[in-house]
């Protein structure tokens, strides 16, 4: 991974993000995703992501491309690829750094204004699984929330909106309580030890900053609760899950979440159209270059007008009349 470009400050006036769970570096999943979102929120143009990320950089840009996403945040998980990440985000302390086209991975902690609101960020979490894992290879202790992590977040003062990869201690959202209750994987107690210890210093950051909404990921389940002093927290669920995608309203911040069932018609929709799109544009391209085809395939700039004038970008008529320029000359390049 290479920086592309740093920055410490970040303001977007945007009225609606994208929030995304873990990932996991799953393409397939991301391109579900990419194909849903067209449709069910076409003015968005930023993703927060909550980290477990894991997708290769150049492969998001080309997974996003047909997108209105522009940017994507990266809150930083525990199954992140430290060993590189760590460098980089040392070599432009307290700034976010531009991996790809779009991806941004966030420092620990981050501010960002979005939609006038304030927002925090604290990235890492402990593996509860880290002892099927070698370390440098499958896990860096650098995974870890740390007490200057914990002092910085909280200097930087309060916030409407906190964005972590690791649950607070505390939390309200019952299937999070149930899961922390029967350790249903069985993971060893060392491991738990580690896990609670991390969730505590995330809600020493809650408990100080106060934001109106936490949303998280990391365990791998989708809920939501109120605290009895209303604030509110939302887990995502893990890629291919339920719950691993919602749409955030920065003013009211309120979470809409579209369910699993939703999200696979939304993306076979969009292969349907886009198999009927591609059915349009050959046979437009055919016939806006029709005496030049001669049985070969349209040329790139027949098939781009053919992709203008079926997306809506340019009529028939300046299509024609594009074309009619191209192939004739003007009596001045004769002379
Ligand atoms: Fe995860």
């Amino acid at each position: 991974m290479k920086a592309l470009e740093v920055t410490a400050s970040i303001t977007l006036p945007d009225t609606r993000v994208a929030v995304v769970g873990d990932l996991h570096g799953n393409v397939g999943w991301a391109q579900v995703l990419a194909r849903t979102l067209p449709s069910l929120a076409p003015d968005v143009t930023t993703m927060l992501q909550l980290g477990d990320w894991q997708m290769p950089p150049a492969e998001t840009d080309e997974v996003f491309a047909e997108t209105g996403i522009e940017r994507i945040y990266v809150t930083l998980g525990n199954h992140d690829r430290w060993n590189e990440i760590t460098p980089l985000l040392n070599r432009h302390p307290g700034a976010a750094v531009r991996v790809s086209k779009m991806t941004w991975l966030l420092p620990r902690p981050a501010r960002l204004t979005i939609g006038g609101r304030r927002v925090l960020s604290v990235g890492g979490a402990a593996s509860v699984d880290r002892e099927s894992r070698i370390e440098g290879l499958t896990w860096w202790p650098d995974e870890a929330i740390t007490d200057e992590h914990v002092a910085a977040a909280i200097a930087g003062g309060s916030a409407d909106l906190m964005l972590t990869h690791e649950s607070p201690a505390g939390t309200p959202v019952r299937p999070v309580q149930r899961i922390l209750r029967t350790n249903p994987h069985g993971f060893p107690q060392s491991a738990l030890d580690a896990s609670a210890s991390s969730r505590a210093r995330v809600s020493e950051v809650w408990d100080a900053v106060r934001p109106e909404l936490l949303m998280h990921g990391h365990l791998h389940v989708a809920g939501g609760g109120k605290t009895e002093d209303g604030r509110r927290v939302a887990s995502f669920g893990r890629d291919t899950h339920e719950g691993n995608l919602g749409i955030l309203d920065m003013k009211t911040l309120k979470v809409s979440a579209p369910s699993l069932a939703v999200i696979r018609g939304m993306a076979d929709r969009w292969e349907d159209d886009y198999l009927e799109r591609e059915r349009r544009m050959k046979s437009v391209a055919e016939s806006l270059h029709f005496g030049a085809l001669d049985g070969k395939k349209p040329s790139p700039a027949a098939t781009q007008d053919a992709r203008d004038y079926v997306n809506g970008r340019r009529t028939l008529d300046e299509l024609i009349e594009d074309v009619r320029r191209r192939h004739t000359r003007r009596p001045e390049d004769e002379a």
